[in-house]
């Protein structure tokens, strides 16, 4: 069975001694293991089913560790890790020759963040070491919101869940890289590409660079219901052509009117980004367990958090 628990005590233990405790993080949970045991970042591929081409993301308690991780710190990188850790920002840099190779998948660079959790951030400062954390779903999946989630995608092969709630930012961080001295968005995410640039100017957008991806986590459909998805910019439209299907109807602001539909849910009465954001995978795990036909989420604005989201519906919708 696995334990959904808050006992810190416990996940300190299980961690030293080499096994994985999903952790809660302000954006989503992650599937910890102590960086520098090659048994436990083993693990951690196992379970996820995760390439080993794909890179992990490194957490540290705060920016005191960020020297032990990364041997060169752009000037930009160090204003964007002041102004936003602990919080929903990566950064990629160049990585010190101590970060195992298994981490970074052989890269010369190292994922790296500080989360805004108080329960994970007491973790780190007790267990001693930096902790490699994927999102806590099998690869491809949708990425877990709350403790629940992550048991029903584990469940014994996981000894332990930290319970801390349902995480406030809900889609992953933003993972910003450096070419030369300069900020390049890999990841769109929580943190909204126009407050990066409040505080270093205007970056580069390579989100979607499908073929040689500077994230290679990007590459591939991704965060997928198993339920066949769509993105429409008028879902009310879209479903008029399916009047025989079982129809989920994911929406950001307005529910829609009329016969055809079973089940919708609306992510902010009030159109608020942040809030959509925060909803956004609960609401896909709810709507893929209805046994519909189909889900259909609508476009967001295309401005802010709703480029995140955007990005993590088309990722969704993708066809197989
Ligand atoms: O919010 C988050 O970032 C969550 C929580 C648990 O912290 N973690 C997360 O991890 O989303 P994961 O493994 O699902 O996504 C990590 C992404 C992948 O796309 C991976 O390719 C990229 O980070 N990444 C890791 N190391 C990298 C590196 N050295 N260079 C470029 N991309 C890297
Ligand atoms: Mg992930």
């Amino acid at each position: 069975m696995t334990s959904i628990s808050k006992d810190l005590a416990q996940a300190v233990r299980l961690l030293q001694a080499d096994e994985l405790v999903a952790i809660p993080t302000e954006t989503v949970y992650g599937l910890a293991g102590n960086i520098f045991s090659p048994p436990a970042i083993a693990r951690i591929f196992a379970l996820k089913q995760r390439p080993l081409f794909n890179p992990l993301i490194v957490h540290i308690p705060s920016i005191r560790q960020l020297a032990e991780l990364a041997r060169y710190v752009p000037e930009k990188a160090r204003w964007l890790a002041e102004a936003f850790w602990p919080g929903p920002l990566t950064l990629v840099l160049k990585k010190q020759p101590t970060v195992p190779d298994l981490i970074t998948a052989g890269k010369d660079t190292v994922a790296v963040r500080v989360p805004n959790h108080p329960l994970v951030l007491a973790l780190l400062a007790q267990v001693g070491f930096p902790l490699a954390a994927p999102s806590a779903n099998p690869f491809g999946r949708i990425s877990p919101t709350t403790a629940a989630h992550v048991e029903e995608y584990f469940g014994a092969a996981l000894p332990m869940v930290l319970d801390g709630g349902d995480c406030e930012r809900g889609i992953e961080s933003t993972i910003v890289g450096f070419e030369g001295d300069e900020p390049v968005v890999y990841r769109l995410g929580s943190l909204a590409v126009e407050e990066i640039e409040r505080v270093v100017g205007p970056v580069a957008i390579k989100n979607k660079k499908e073929a040689a991806p500077d994230a290679p986590g990007m590459l591939s459909r991704h965060y997928a219901p198993a339920t066949p998805t769509y993105l429409a910019a008028d879902p009310g439209a879209f479903i008029a052509r399916f009047a025989d299907k079982k129809i989920g109807l994911l929406l950001f602001s307005k529910k829609v009117v009329g016969p055809f539909v079973d089940h919708q849910i609306v992510l902010s009465e009030t159109g608020d980004l942040k809030e959509a954001a925060s909803g956004l995978y609960g609401a896909l795990h709810t709507l893929d367990k209805l046994g519909l036909d189909m889900i259909v989420a609508e476009r967001m604005p295309d401005m802010g958090l709703g480029k995140s989201i955007n990005d993590r519906l088309e990722r969704a919708t993708k066809q197989r």
